[in-house]
């Protein structure tokens, strides 16, 4: 990379932490962080998908380490975010991409429902946020990124207490960057369309609705992970100092077509 565009974009040096970094999504944005120069730590529960990720970082040149950990409770949660600064120290740039998505139908949603899914996908980038922004201001460097849902715009195929909690994250993100303005820490969120993983792994048995999905994006295809590698290494690095408070859509269009 030429010296201009390691500037921009670069992320040398930098540390990352990235929730469901082992599968889907969060797996393409943390190779396209560990491969821009960041050394990156995966979190999930389970350790075989992270040590795959790792591993295949790893031998691809990069910094990367991994840690188990569930981010369904509070104490879970809090766990993680002290576990996860062992192999690199306090991290520069946080991605929550870690995220459940139960759907029962609307009328069955229990408390458990609503709970579980509250925890994983808005309290556990609350509290890592919480955890980790002071330090990144205090360093004068901080980039928060969250994966949100079209459901936190829209309700569509049943949003739930998923878009609920997609909803809360949108507006978690606004309210960190109104929190660290002026800091060098930002906040951000990629939004993505439908995007094949294995979140969705149940829905993509049915063909038509898969081609359905890719027809309403003006690309003319789903989402891939890889999608979101070159929106993610902008949001971390230097060059998108002046983005803050912003939902960046990553979705082929769908969202305006
Ligand atoms: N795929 C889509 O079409 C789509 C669309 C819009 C938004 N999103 C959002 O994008 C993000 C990533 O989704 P994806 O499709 O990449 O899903 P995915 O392939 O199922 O990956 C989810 C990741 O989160 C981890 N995870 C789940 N529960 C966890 C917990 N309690 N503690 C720690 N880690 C946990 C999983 O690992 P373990 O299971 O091993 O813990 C896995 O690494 C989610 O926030 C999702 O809501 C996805």
């Amino acid at each position: 990379m030429n010296a201009y565009l390691a500037e921009l974009f670069g992320l040398a040096g930098r540390t990352a932490v990235v929730t469901g970094g082992s599968s889907g999504i969060g797996r393409g944005i943390a190779t396209a962080l560990a491969r821009s120069g960041a050394s990156t730590v995966i979190v999930a529960r389970g350790a075989e998908r992270i040590d795959e990720t790792v591993r295949e970082l790893v031998e691809a040149g990069c910094r990367a380490a991994g840690v188990v950990g569930d981010l369904g409770t509070r104490d879970g949660i809090r766990a993680v975010a002290e576990e996860a600064i062992r192999p690199f120290g306090e991290p520069d740039i946080l991605v929550n991409s870690a995220g459940i998505n139960i759907r029962p139908p609307y009328p069955n949603i229990s408390e458990a429902d609503w709970d579980a899914t509250m925890t994983v996908n808005a309290l556990a980038p609350f509290l890592l946020g919480q955890r980790y922004a002071p330090g990144m201001a205090a360093r004068g460097y901080g980039r928060l990124i969250h994966i949100t849902s079209q459901q936190a715009h829209r309700a569509f195929v049943g949003s739930g207490v998923y878009g609920v909690s997609k909803g809360a994250v949108e507006s978690l993100m606004r309210s960190e960057a109104e929190a660290w303005g002026g800091t060098g820490v930002t906040s951000n969120s990629l939004v993505p369309g439908f995007v094949l993983t294995p979140l969705n792994a149940r829905l993509q048995e049915d063909r038509e609705k898969v081609d359905a999905l890719a027809a309403r994006t003006m690309i003319g295809r789903n989402g891939l992970p890889s999608d979101f590698a070159g929106a993610a290494v902008f949001l971390a690095g230097e060059g998108s100092g002046y983005v803050t408070g912003h939902s960046l859509f990553v979705d082929g269009g769908l969202s305006v077509h």
